[in-house]
């Protein structure tokens, strides 16, 4: 296989051992034939000060990592990336800002990401770009005169065009896309949702599989990113044995444990979570004293306004809980902003007996993968899952499948959930698992990139 060159916003700390499993796949991707890993530092410098870029080499990896100015990360991560693409991408109009100064910033620093890159690129290479943060990259890359294949991932999801148009820019963005050889969405619906963008925004031919516009030429396929199945299994197995869980079981004195782990993001629908536990709890009065709600939710994206909202919001919400239900003996909502290891969260997961994964939008959604790989299969928990996550695709048979707006309905599954007979547990488990384990992530990572590597060099290919 050709070199490979992979290029994302946030990149996994250069010597540090990789611990989620998107990591752990690129990164063996990129040891088997060596390869380069370039993206942002993490550090910020002064606008007068011309951004440091390092190469780092461990084994046969090297860190390409590119420092930002302030203004750069405001415009590029927190403002175009964050405040306009992230909210519009998962269906929140409302919430999307929209500032032709964060579009500048974020154009400027896809094509600083080019510059830098371009010095490191030979005509074989693969490159792999992933996520929102670059949709330009591969047209920047272009207009240099770089030959080479160039894919791209899109981890999250991709709306109806009615709600992609409204940005706007929006056929700007499309324009650069063409620069890509290979575009990969989670699901069919996101795939589709592109191709209707690009009919409505570009003229566009086809020509068999591949979509042709103007001098390019770009196929679109579904590659469905999974977990390392077989490592979160036995981390899971191994677990038990974690001071921190065999505190929280002795803790829980025979409850029965809920789990919700997810970023503090609004797209991860925490506060309509939250008053769906409420309304089981008055629903289903029986419950109470007897289960106890663990939500986990790391902070994430602080200095972007809507988050500082949500933080305030859900801090609000868990308050209420607790004053309302809490009682002496019997702590309802467990509610942490806490990052937890993966050997503690798949602990946590099979020590659950219902995890409640129930995003208002989200591109896959590893965690619903995650809590399935973790459980005994013997006697599994129940996942309960949002209907709008790209997981509910491949995990509908064996899960129990909400509408996450609905809180009644997330009462009414939690019952079901909680009620529900080992043996029903064990087929719907069985179901999921299957399938986790046909599709790995390492499955995910060779599919693409086969993919990518049959693509041609063609002379459409030229900058347009
Ligand atoms: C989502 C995005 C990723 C992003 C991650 C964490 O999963 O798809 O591209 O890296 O969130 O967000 P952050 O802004 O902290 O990188």
């Amino acid at each position: 296989m050709s070199r490979l060159i992979v290029v994302s916003n946030r990149v996994p700390e250069a010597g540090a051992p990789s611990t989620g499993g998107l990591a752990v796949a690129l990164r063996a991707a990129l040891e088997a034939e060596g390869g380069i890993w370039m993206g942002w530092s993490g550090r910020t410098c002064a606008e007068d000060t011309t951004p440091g870029f390092s190469l780092r080499k461990t084994g046969a990896i090297t860190w390409a990592l590119s420092d930002l100015t302030r203004r750069d990360l405001a415009e590029y991560y927190q403002g175009f990336a964050n405040g306009a693409l992230w909210p519009l991408f998962h269906y929140r109009l409302g919430l999307t800002e929209f500032a032709r100064s964060d579009s500048a910033g974020y154009y400027r620093v896809n094509r600083l990401f080019a510059d830098r890159l371009k010095t490191l690129i030979q005509p074989d290479d693969l490159i792999w770009v992933h996520d929102y943060h670059l949709l330009p990259l591969g047209d920047e890359l272009r207009r240099r005169g770089v030959g080479s294949r160039i894919g791209y991932f899109h981890h999250v999801p991709w709306p109806a065009p009615d709600v992609f148009l409204s940005l706007p820019g929006a056929a700007r963005l499309l324009q650069a896309m063409t620069g890509y050889d290979l575009i990969g969405f989670q699901t069919p619906l996101d795939a589709q949702n592109f191709e209707a963008c690009l009919e409505r925004s570009l003229p566009l031919r086809r020509a068999g599989p591949d979509l042709v516009i103007g001098p390019r030429r770009l196929r679109v396929g579904v590659f469905p990113i999974s977990i390392d199945t077989p490592g979160f299994a036995r981390r899971a197995a191994q677990a038990a044995a974690e001071p921190a869980l065999r505190r929280l079981k002795e803790n829980l004195a025979g409850q029965r444990l809920l789990i919700g782990v997810d970023r503090l993001d609004y797209t991860k629908g925490i506060p309509e979570r939250i008053g769906g536990f409420r309304r089981f709890l008055t629903d289903f009065p029986e419950h109470a004293g007897k289960v106890s709600f663990l939500q986990i939710a790391p902070r994430s994206r602080s200095e972007v306004g809507q988050y500082e909202v949500l933080e305030k919001e859900i801090a609000t919400l868990a308050g209420q809980m607790a004053g309302e239900w809490g009682r002496l003996d019997w702590t309802p909502l467990r509610y942490v902003n806490r990052a937890f290891g993966q050997n503690v969260l798949a602990g946590l997961y099979r020590l659950a007996d219902v995890a409640l994964v129930t995003p208002l939008r989200d591109g896959m959604n590893l965690v619903a993968k995650e809590f399935v790989a973790s459980q005994n299969p013997e006697d599994p928990g129940v996942l309960v899952l949002s209907r709008f996550a790209g997981a509910a695709e491949e995990l509908a048979e064996g899960a129990l499948v909400v509408n996450p707006y609905d809180q009644e309905a997330i009462s009414h599954a939690l019952s079901e959930a909680l009620a529900m007979p080992q043996s029903e547990r064990r087929r719907r488990h069985q179901a999921m698992m299957q399938m986790l384990e046909d599709h790995t992530v390492f499955d995910w990572c060779r599919s693409y990139l086969s993919a990518l590597e049959l693509r041609q060099s063609l002379p459409e290919r030229m900058p347009a």
